[in-house]
């Protein structure tokens, strides 16, 4: 079989580790490429240097120079500045609008058939950025978003009960931003029901604080935000892509009359597979449910309406 390559945009913190993850996990080789060709070079031959311990077989190359990128299968876009405390993620529109923009084309021009996976904030955006300069069909364009709330949801809630995280299931949907929509009613933990689990006001405490879940990060980091779940995450989509895994994973998605909406990226429950996007589930939603995903749905929209693209 021929082994996979996985580009990854962007060597800060998201990126370098994400580059761990997939190259541990040995989904095929993987290219750091920044800017900064020193810290790429730096991190992805160090990367390399451990591979003989933890043993994998996985090249990691790094790289300032787009061409190193050509004919990449999956390609993790995190470039852009990251939140310090008090911003919000849609205070780095402006930002990192013109950087997902620039990184997106160098990658399209080597890698035309590559499915893109956005992490770079605000990811709602950032993604109809990158769908908008690639030109790619939306198969082939999905923001990260999804898994890392879910993940942050899954967590608290183990916690909480003392249970095994793998045992815990969540579906969180909407804009990856204070609006976003975790849905009890679909969460469980060993198939029985969250709700029969947990009293309503600790669960509706654990929602919160995963609705707040950057934020908590950022004002503890100080100088930046959250990087091992986002980039696990982003991996994990990458994965499922590229083992034609067809995973239901919640992810933004640009929409196309699911939930009545159609050209924004919203999160939603997906399946992926080799060709990157292959279906979006659509789940009832109760009134409770579909007012917060309209609220949701409106924030993306103004966002995405302040990119005046
Ligand atoms: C977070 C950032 C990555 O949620 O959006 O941590």
């Amino acid at each position: 079989m021929k082994r996979a390559k996985i580009t990854v945009v962007g060597a800060g913190f998201v990126g370098s580790t994400a580059a761990h993850w997939a190259a541990a996990k040995e989904l095929g080789d993987v290219v750091l490429l920044d800017i900064n060709e020193g810290a790429a070079k730096g991190k992805a031959l160090d990367l390399f240097e451990a591979s003989p311990v933890e043993q994998f077989d996985s090249r990691v190359k790094g790289t300032a120079d787009y061409k190193d990128t050509a004919n990449s299968d999956v390609v993790i876009i995190t470039a852009g500045l990251p939140r310090k405390p008090g911003m919000s993620r849609d205070e780095l529109l402006a930002v990192n609008s013109k950087i997902v923009r620039e990184c997106t084309e160098g990658i399209v021009k080597y890698s035309p058939q590559a499915v893109l996976i956005i992490v770079s904030n605000p990811l709602d955006a950032m993604a109809y950025v990158a769908m908008k300069t690639s030109g790619f069909p939306r198969n082939r364009v999905l923001g990260m978003a999804g898994v890392l709330d879910t993940a942050r949801f899954r967590s608290f809630i183990a916690e909480a009960l003392d249970v095994s995280v793998k045992d815990v299931q969540a579906i969180v949907l909407g804009g990856h931003g204070d609006t976003m929509v975790p849905m009890p009613r679909h969460c469980s933990v060993g198939g029985v029901p969250i709700t029969e689990m947990m009293p309503k006001d600790q669960l509706d405490k654990l929602i919160q604080r995963t609705r707040d879940g950057g934020a908590e990060i950022v004002n503890l980091l100080k100088t930046g935000s959250a990087y091992y779940a986002p980039s696990a995450a982003a991996v994990q989509m990458a994965e499922a892509i590229i083992k034609d895994q067809k995973r239901i994973l919640p992810c933004a998605v640009h929409l196309d009359g699911e939930y009545g909406v159609k050209g924004l990226f919203i999160g939603v429950l997906a399946k992926l597979g080799a060709s990157g996007l292959e279906k979006v589930i659509e789940i009832k939603l109760n009134e409770e449910e579909q007012t917060h995903l309209n609220k949701s749905i409106s924030a993306v929209k103004e966002l995405v309406g302040a990119l005046k693209l």
